[in-house]
């Protein structure tokens, strides 16, 4: 088994990144609490190069790093890099983005997400990013799912991500795509484990 530090904070990424990684043979770590990383970047995939880089460097270990948002069209792809701060909650994010938009037919919008794997010597070994479009709805709809999901909705499917099985969501979301991309590379480089 190889050690992943998932360069994060926060328990249930690790747990959501195990199970978009199942079948290779990776041990997941969540970072050590004194390692922290300045979201400084002016991308996704530069914030989750620092997050992946930094980690790995600082425990010698392979580490990755994720970073994403919701950027939406007509308001020149705001909130992007700032969606986790664009509001103290999820209930407070959605109604400023609401209001932000108003009545402005134009709903165009897409999550992104950003993903690194670095080396134990900080260099980057993989990175990809994925995207999913859809549109942003005048009111929230559904209860799974976390942040902008319940007003984030998919014509083709029909659904916001929140009325989604967290099945369905984890297949089409950018998180989803993005990992659709990077396993090949990841299986490449640490096997099957059988
Ligand atoms: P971070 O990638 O952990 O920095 O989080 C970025 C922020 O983007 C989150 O706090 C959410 O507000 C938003 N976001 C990212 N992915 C999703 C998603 O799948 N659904 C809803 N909101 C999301």
């Amino acid at each position: 088994m190889v050690r992943l530090v998932v360069a994060t904070g926060n328990p249930g990424k690790v747990t959501e990144i195990e199970e978009y990684l199942v079948g290779l043979p990776l041990e997941l770590e969540l970072k050590p609490e004194d390692v922290e990383v300045e979201e400084i970047g002016e991308t996704f995939l530069a914030n989750a190069a620092l997050k992946a880089c930094s980690v790995a460097m600082a425990t010698d270990e392979w580490a990755i790093g994720d970073d994403s948002g919701l950027e939406v069209e007509v308001l020149d792809g705001a909130p992007g890099l700032y969606s986790a701060r664009y509001g103290k909650t999820d209930a407070e994010r959605i109604e400023r983005l609401l209001f932000e938009l108003g009545d402005d037919l134009h709903r165009q919008a897409q999550f992104v997400c950003a993903l690194v794997v670095a080396r134990p010597d900080g260099t980057i070994a993989f990175q990809a990013e994925g995207v999913c479009q859809g549109e942003i709805l005048r009111t929230p709809r559904g209860s799974n799912g976390f942040g902008y999901d319940p007003i984030f909705y998919m014509p083709n499917h029909q659904m916001t991500f929140a009325e989604m099985a967290p099945e369905l969501k984890h297949r089409v979301s950018h998180r989803g795509q993005a990992f659709q991309l990077l396993l090949p590379q990841m299986h490449q480089q640490f096997g099957s484990g059988l």
